[in-house]
């Protein structure tokens, strides 16, 4: 077992990475939160698969649980659902030293994590990701959202979860497509600031725990240092700006990481053309992303990505800012109008010759 600590700005806690600890999450709920009631939340896929030992292992440490299952899918992180958690919450009885239990992917954490976060003005909460893409990036920081018809994580906070509990053993269930989903944010965090890591992942030489202890130590490195996203954690959005906009414009019929897949492969084409990036760096960075599945090119032009992207949260004061790969392991945030941006956007969409 790994623990390993956030120190966030408002709250410290710990990661805590293992295979086969499932079953021991009551006690440590237990130890950290110390609730009478806990409620666990989930999606229709999970609950069969981990809800009932879930239950059981909160039952065994003395922690009643009331149990909210969703539909799986972006569409639940929702108002209504949020509406939804927040009325079976009260009708439960959960009170402010009670917890809710996000087990599930990226959805289930952000939605129960903003139910948290506002519950009787906020309680306690804990992440237990069996998404890679959950294990890696979207349990760990305490972004919580649901998205608005205008676009995704309209509404949400900055609230940091009590715990995360991790156990690798529950990704053994998890869809192909979904693995290669997370590998998306994986090869991201690589190409960040792991040379290492991407040579590891380039060999296939290194097992999930170890890939998701490598991330997680990175992010929470990150958070520590920019828990509200104002400087350094702004780099976590590197394929995100592009990729959101292909992922909004496919009303996700792309999976999150597929399209931070493509969005990663539209940042280096362009990061070569305008001079940024070098040619080989940028191949092997497309080349690592295919070889794990992933899509690499736009089902969109410039004038269906145009619109999405001038709707994207980030955008401040007329000026957003691209992440930028300068090399394996490096990247550069640079702010730009709109005029650059669509210049940016066009040379992410021409491919490279040869490609
Ligand atoms: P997801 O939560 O939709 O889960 C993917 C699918 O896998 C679902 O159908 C789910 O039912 C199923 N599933 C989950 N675990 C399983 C298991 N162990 N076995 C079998 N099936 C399983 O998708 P995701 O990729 O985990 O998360 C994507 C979401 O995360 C997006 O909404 C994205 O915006 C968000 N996100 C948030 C952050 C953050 O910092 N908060 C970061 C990255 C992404
Ligand atoms: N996934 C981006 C972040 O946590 O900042």
């Amino acid at each position: 077992m790994t623990r390993i600590p956030v120190s966030a700005a408002s709250a410290g806690y710990e990661v805590v990475i293992g295979e086969g600890i499932l079953d021991l999450l009551g006690e440590a709920v237990r130890k950290t939160v110390s609730p009478q009631k806990a409620m666990v939340v989930c999606g229709e896929n999970v609950f069969p698969l981990y809800g009932e030992r879930v239950r059981e292992s909160l039952r065994a440490s003395g922690i009643e649980s009331e149990i909210c299952v969703f539909p799986a899918g972006e569409k639940t992180k929702s108002i209504a659902s949020f509406e939804e958690l927040l009325q079976r919450a009260a009708e439960s009885g959960l009170t402010r030293s009670d917890c809710f239990i996000a087990l599930g992917g990226g959805v289930t954490g952000d939605l129960t994590g903003f139910a948290a976060a506002t519950y009787q003005r906020g309680i306690d909460y804990v992440q237990v990701p069996t998404t890679l893409l959950a294990a890696v990036d979207s349990s760990v920081g305490g972004k919580t959202a649901v998205n608005l018809k205008a676009g995704k994580n309209q509404v949400g906070a900055f609230w940091q979860p009590a715990l995360v509990w991790c156990d690798a053993a529950c990704l053994q269930t998890l869809p192909q497509r979904e693995l290669r989903a997370g590998f998306a944010e994986v090869i991201k965090y690589a190409v960040l600031s792991d040379v290492v890591l991407f040579e590891d992942l380039n060999r296939h030489s290194v097992r999930l725990p170890e890939v998701i202890e490598a991330c997680v130590r990175m992010k929470a490195a990150i958070v520590a240092e920019d828990e509200r996203d104002t400087g350094i954690r702004k780099l976590l959005n590197l394929g995100h700006t592009f990729g959101h906009a292909v992922e909004a414009e496919s009303e996700y019929g792309l999976l999150h990481g597929e399209a931070v897949s493509v969005g990663t492969a539209m940042i280096c084409r362009a990061a070569v053309k305008m001079g940024m990036l070098d040619r080989k760096d940028a191949a092997s960075i497309i080349c690592l992303l295919e070889d794990y599945g992933l899509p690499v090119s736009s089902p969109y032009d410039a004038e269906r990505l145009w619109p999405r992207l001038l709707l994207d949260k980030k955008f401040a004061e007329g000026k957003i800012e691209l992440i930028v790969p300068r090399a394996i392991g490096r990247c550069e945030r640079i702010p730009m109008g709109r005029e650059a941006l669509a210049e940016w956007l066009q040379a992410g969409l021409e491919a490279e010759a040869g490609e």
